[in-house]
């Protein structure tokens, strides 16, 4: 069957003066606020704050949606990526290869494992790891000796997915696992399928501001395999077996509790709703914008979930200053690639990884969420058209 790309929808109206803001929880909390009360109620009569119904009815739900064969809610999007590391048993000696512009969180994840963060260097059109580097990256650490290949973490960067038929076929020529950093990227697709099931196990984030967000930390393993997933349950409670008392494995306290799965649950409901108006403002967006600045692009069958509308501008101060004096705000997301920050800064050497700094200076993010009114987007528009154009 042909892939047909998803719908958008209609923009919502807002007064003409209503400020615009980078993210908005409170209009959407308005949609839920009454059934959110109700499951506090619930949740408060039940008792069960760890490990509540709401924490299955998630991850069921989550399941469901995404077609990911099962789903384990953690504590949080880098708990999500170090327990898979550590039931690989990641350690020592053992190269992870992660794209060099992320958040720190992916480099965070492989260090907390024991494992050995190989820095790999981005693709300027998707911001995402370079599959060609990834593949020379490989061949270097194998040649050099040091370090065992044994995984790779690819980002979905502000909601795109990384370019998971390339990244496999690498993976598959050295036998390496992949473990996809989806915490920016809850909505994104390729060819139809659902960050989630792109890659045999994928993490994601519930913090509030993602495209699905909690009120609090949380997140989520979404794995293809099912024995996984039941290795990430004991893991998420200190590696005990089914009583919950010796542990069989190292493991963590990794659990999500029954208040952020019951907000989760409930968002997940609006979720496609809100998805296509995100999808709405950034074709406005991409139609305006693409002659005048750098934009994301997608790759063939590729649908970027939008959790960040980020452009590059070379000139980035002046022109987020000349944004917020109109009343625009922006983000930086980031303004130091991996390699850039004191922690991570032995793991490569400065200019070793052009496109990841080039990035660093360049990206700018403008206001996205799914209430914007479709004035509002003209104006960001407009502004930042002023801004570049001069
Ligand atoms: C790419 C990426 N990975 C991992 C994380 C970590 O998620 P959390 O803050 O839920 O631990 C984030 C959070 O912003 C992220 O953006």
């Amino acid at each position: 069957m042909a892939y047909a790309p998803s719908e958008s929808a209609a923009l919502i109206d807002l007064p003409e003066d209503a400020p615009i803001q980078l993210f908005d929880l409170k209009t959407q909390q308005a949609s839920i606020r009454s059934a959110l009360e109700q499951r506090w109620i619930d949740i408060l009569d039940h008792g069960r704050f760890i490990g509540g119904p709401e924490v299955t009815e998630c991850e069921q739900k989550l399941a469901e949606f995404t077609g990911a064969a099962d789903v384990v809610a953690v504590g949080s999007g880098t708990q999500a990526l170090v327990m898979p590391l550590l039931a690989m048993g990641i350690a020592e000696g053992d190269a992870v290869f992660i794209p060099g512009f992320t958040y720190n969180a992916t480099a965070n994840a492989v260090l907390l494992s024991g494992g050995y963060p190989v820095i790999v260097d981005i693709d300027p059109r998707t911001f995402n790891m370079d599959p060609a580097d990834l593949a020379r990256k490989i061949d270097e650490t194998k040649a050099e000796g040091r370090l065992t290949p044994r995984a790779i973490m690819p980002v979905d960067l502000y909601g795109l997915p990384a370019d998971y038929t390339a990244i496999q076929a690498v993976a598959d020529a050295h036998n390496l696992r992949v473990i996809a950093d989806g915490a920016q990227a809850f909505g994104g697709k390729d060819n139809g399928r659902w960050v989630g099931n792109l890659a045999e196990i994928t993490a994601t984030s519930f913090y509030p501001t993602k495209t699905l967000g909690g009120y609090g930390d949380g997140g989520a393993i979404l794995c293809q395999d099912a024995d996984f997933a039941d290795r990430m349950r004991s893991i998420r409670w200190h590696g005990t077996g089914d009583n919950r008392k010796e542990s069989i494995r190292v493991g963590i306290n990794g659990r999500c509790d029954s208040i952020q799965c019951a907000v989760v649950s409930e968002k997940l409901d609006l979720f496609e709703a809100e998805r296509a108006r995100r999808i709405t403002a950034a074709n406005v967006y991409n139609q305006r914008l693409g002659n005048i600045v750098g934009l994301q692009e997608a790759l063939d069958g590729q649908e970027n979930g939008y959790g960040l509308y980020t452009v590059r501008v070379p000139n980035r101060d002046a022109v987020r200053a000349a944004l917020s004096e109109k009343g625009v705000p922006s983000g930086i997301y980031y303004d130091m690639a991996i390699h850039q920050m004191p922690a991570f800064a032995h793991f490569a050497e400065a200019g070793s990884l052009p496109e990841c700094e080039k990035a660093a200076d360049e990206s700018l993010s403008l206001p996205m969420h799914p209430y914007l009114s479709e004035g509002q987007v003209h104006k960001v528009c407009d502004v930042l058209i002023e801004a570049v154009q001069g």
